[in-house]
């Protein structure tokens, strides 16, 4: 078998066979295919596509490609949770202690931030002293304990999808659905979950724009889950405006904790019980509505945030700051942002506030930028808001007072005010499951 020939074969749109893919997986993740030809392969596959057998094996493929996490030591159903990446997303650190504390078992393995969008482990290293790099007897005995872990990716996990991914980030090959599919549901699967909850972005900050491409992705995920014999469901939910009011890590932990104690701002607050409660579901806990309801009693009697705390303290963090946020560290310059002129917010686009945070600091420019983990912007006005001349939109917060100024401009630059009311979008458009797809109407 020849690269040249595979690479012709999907630039030509025919279908790949069984083991031409594996081929492919395998002599690219041992390093004999070099990556210009890989690049060539992924530009086929992005203007042809694959039908749902080809993805099957690729996502097989890739999985295998390095450790299969076996969780069964740990007893009790093992829910996993992804988000396809957004703004200001900080679910995950409200939703597993959530489900944590009804009884579901979570073992998570989480991502840093890319491009514009966070990354759940940064979030967590705001936290002094919290580990991420647990091994595999320190993260089960973690879950036994607490109920759950989030630790980073262990090393040998989907070597495929890190090479591809890298390549796919520098050849403009990312928001392809037999990639992206392939790409989250090798690691899903690779990572031992017994069920699988996706929580698929839509709108300007995510890779999915339009909410029919979002669904048509999810439901390729979700074959494929089920196919991998995991119990599998997506949410699609909205990412054009960033979700909360906080971007930045430590802010966002700050949000998390708020919201566990029933105090975040509605928008996370509801999708954080929505995708709790369909965990629940997967777990054979109840109906959706039951779930909702067992989602909110946690919140209200503290066990949630007992759960939060519990995994902190076990993973070696300080959680006196999870119990008083106001011990976190503090960023040196602040900088309200103040509307110029009266109007509605008719867009605030998610994409360019995750820019213009990370350029505070709380991204990376380069694979070895220090993070400041106490960057970030506090939203105090969203779309649909009302505001008047004068009105803080934003509050920035840096420890590098030079960053200051252009995260000003590229902030104003993603909000737009007119003098309109718009509505605001839905926030959860739709559920898809091995039934089909449910789209909402703002009801669900
Ligand atoms: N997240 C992933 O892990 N992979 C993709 O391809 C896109 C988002």
């Amino acid at each position: 078998m020849r690269m040249y020939d595979l690479i012709k074969k999907k630039r030509d749109g025919l279908v790949l066979e069984d083991n031409e893919i594996r081929y492919v997986i395998e002599g690219f993740t041992k390093g004999e295919i070099p990556d210009y030809q890989m690049s060539a392969f992924l530009m086929a596959v992005y203007y042809k596509g694959m039908n749902d057998h080809e993805i099957l094996i690729l996502t097989q493929c890739m999985a295998e490609s390095g450790d299969m996490v076996d969780l069964s030591d740990i007893p009790g159903i093992k829910v996993d949770k992804h988000s396809t990446g957004g703004v200001g997303d900080k679910t995950t650190l409200v939703v597993a202690p959530i489900v944590a504390s009804c009884g579901v078992k979570v073992a998570k393995m989480s991502g840093r931030g890319l491009g514009h969008t966070g990354g759940t482990i940064d979030k967590l290293e705001s936290i002094p002293g919290y580990r991420t790099d647990l091994d595999r007897e320190e993260f089960f005995e973690v879950v036994k304990k607490t109920g759950l872990s989030v630790i980073g990716q262990s090393g040998n996990l989907t070597p495929a999808d890190k090479k591809m991914y890298a390549l796919r980030d520098v050849t403009a090959t990312v928001d392809s659905i037999p990639l992206i599919a392939s790409s989250i549901m090798s690691k899903k699967i690779a990572a031992g979950s017994d069920a699988i909850l996706l929580d698929v972005k839509t709108g300007s900050g995510a890779f999915m724009q339009e909410v029919d491409d979002a669904i048509k992705l999810a439901e390729v995920m979700v074959a494929l889950g089920e196919n991998a014999g995991r119990s599998t469901r997506a949410l699609i939910t909205d990412m054009d405006t960033p979700l909360g009011k906080a971007i930045g890590n430590s802010l966002e932990v700050i949000e998390a904790v708020n919201t566990l104690k029933g105090e975040g701002p509605e928008d996370l607050t509801i999708e954080c019980i929505n995708l709790a409660a369909n965990m629940m579901v997967m777990a054979d806990l109840g109906d959706p509505d039951e779930c909702r309801r067992k989602a909110e009693e946690v919140i209200g009697n503290g066990a949630a945030l007992e759960a939060l705390i519990a995994m902190v303290e076990a993973q070696g963090g300080d959680a006196s700051v999870i119990r008083d946020t106001d011990r976190f560290g503090k960023a040196r310059y602040i900088r309200e942002v103040t509307a110029v002129s009266d109007g509605y917010v008719v867009s605030m686009d998610a994409a360019g506030c995750g820019i213009a945070s990370g350029i505070l600091g709380a991204g990376r420019e380069t694979l070895d930028s220090v993070i400041d983990y106490a960057a970030g912007i506090i939203l105090e006005k969203k779309t649909g808001d009302e505001v008047k001349t004068g009105d803080v939109l934003a509050i920035l917060y840096t420890n590098d007072e030079d960053k200051l100024l252009p995260a000003e401009k590229k902030f104003r630059e993603s909000v737009i005010i007119e003098n309109r009311q718009v509505e605001r979008k839905p926030l959860i458009y739709a559920l898809c499951s091995k039934d089909g797809v449910k789209r909402f109407d703002g009801n669900f």
